[in-house]
């Protein structure tokens, strides 16, 4: 089968498309039949050989991808929630061969059936980001009805889940982007929208219950700056796992009650609160897949190229077969 391999680390030019052997199923895993994965910046820095957090687990020759949407081909022997056939979701294990594949081997418990009537495209752009911002708002943000909500980043891949999330709770949603997303944004569901570039959010904002970082962007005095905005009791999350919280930052926190917490990695609660919770807000209606651009997966260094710009609004797609 193919997929895309890297032998070197470097530019999005060392994505190679590989002829390697199938994957069969452990035990607790199904094997998929893949349509669509798509480009999120954990693939681009993997590409270049990591951070100090990450850089221990890549090992050359190297696969990429976090997202997957295809058909359940076959289940291992202690599957006993999904069937083949069944059209599934979900993230690849990590660390793994990733999803730029034709056929991939998972962890059941990382997977869930796909919303009813979306296309694969549509489900291969999701989990993964479905993952941060449905921790990062519900789990660890504790969202509530009537909360005010300040998404930095809100029409990126995990922003603009946030935004949607935030909002089909009962949220008062406001996001950072720059001035050509704020009907984007607002079609979403934000209820006020700051362009980062040309004001300072700590300037206008006040008595935010949730700040949630999803920018691509490490800014490290976002944080102080973040903490100017921020009620009493208030909650940060941030998706930037790489960068430990500052004790002058956790300090400034204490002084008004506040506290922070950073997302990722997930558990199996997360990964199937994240996407049972996802699919539920997609089937009523609640809740889209917002896709930016499609690319055939043999196009995967310009989708690569396009992600690095840091200004995708929604998510890149990677077309790895047309659907039926
Ligand atoms: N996707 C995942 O699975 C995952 C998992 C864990 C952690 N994360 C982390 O979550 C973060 C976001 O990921 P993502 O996939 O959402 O990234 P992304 O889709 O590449 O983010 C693109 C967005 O970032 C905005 N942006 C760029 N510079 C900005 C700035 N200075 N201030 C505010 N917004 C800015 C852009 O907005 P404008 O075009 O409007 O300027 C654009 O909409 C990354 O740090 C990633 O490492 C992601």
């Amino acid at each position: 089968m193919k997929a895309i391999r890297v032998y070197e680390f470097g530019g999005p030019e060392v994505l190679q498309m590989a002829e390697v052997e199938r994957p069969t199923p452990a035990a607790d895993e199904i094997s998929i039949k893949m349509y669509a994965t798509s480009v999120n910046p954990a693939d681009y820095i993997f590409r270049q050989g990591g951070n100090n957090v990450i850089r221990a687990y890549l090992k050359l020759p190297l696969g990429l991808g976090l997202d997957a949407a295809g058909v359940v081909e076959e289940t291992g022997s202690e599957v006993t929630q999904f069937k083949a056939g069944d059209r599934v979701y979900g993230v690849p294990n990590f660390p793994g061969d990733g999803s730029y594949a034709e056929y991939i081997a998972a962890k059941a418990n990382q997977f869930s059936l796909m919303p009813d009537h979306i296309s694969f495209n549509e489900a291969g752009a999701l989990p993964s980001c479905a993952l941060i911002a449905w921790n990062g708002i519900v789990d660890l943000g504790h969202i509530q009805r009537g909360q005010r909500v300040l998404i930095h980043a809100a029409a990126g891949g995990v922003g603009n889940l946030a935004v949607q999330f935030a909002h089909a709770m009962g949220a008062y949603v406001i996001g950072t982007a720059s001035a050509y997303n704020f009907n984007f944004l607002k079609n979403l569901g934000a209820d006020e929208v700051i362009d980062y570039n040309s004001q300072h959010f700590e300037d206008v904002l006040q008595n935010v219950d949730l700040v949630f970082n999803a920018s691509p962007v490490r800014d490290k005095s976002l944080r102080l700056k973040s903490v100017k905005v921020m009620r009493e009791g208030s909650i940060f999350v941030c998706t930037h796992l790489d960068q430990p919280l500052e004790q002058d930052f956790l300090d400034a926190l204490a002084k008004i009650g506040a506290t922070a917490t950073l997302v990722g990695g997930g558990s199996v609660t997360t990964y199937t609160s994240s996407l049972q919770g996802t699919t539920q807000m997609i089937n009523e209606g609640k809740v889209k897949a917002v896709i930016s651009k499609i690319y055939p997966l043999v196009e995967v260094a310009e989708a690569h190229r396009q992600s690095e710009t840091k200004h995708v609004s929604g998510k890149i797609v990677l077309e790895i077969r047309k659907e039926e």
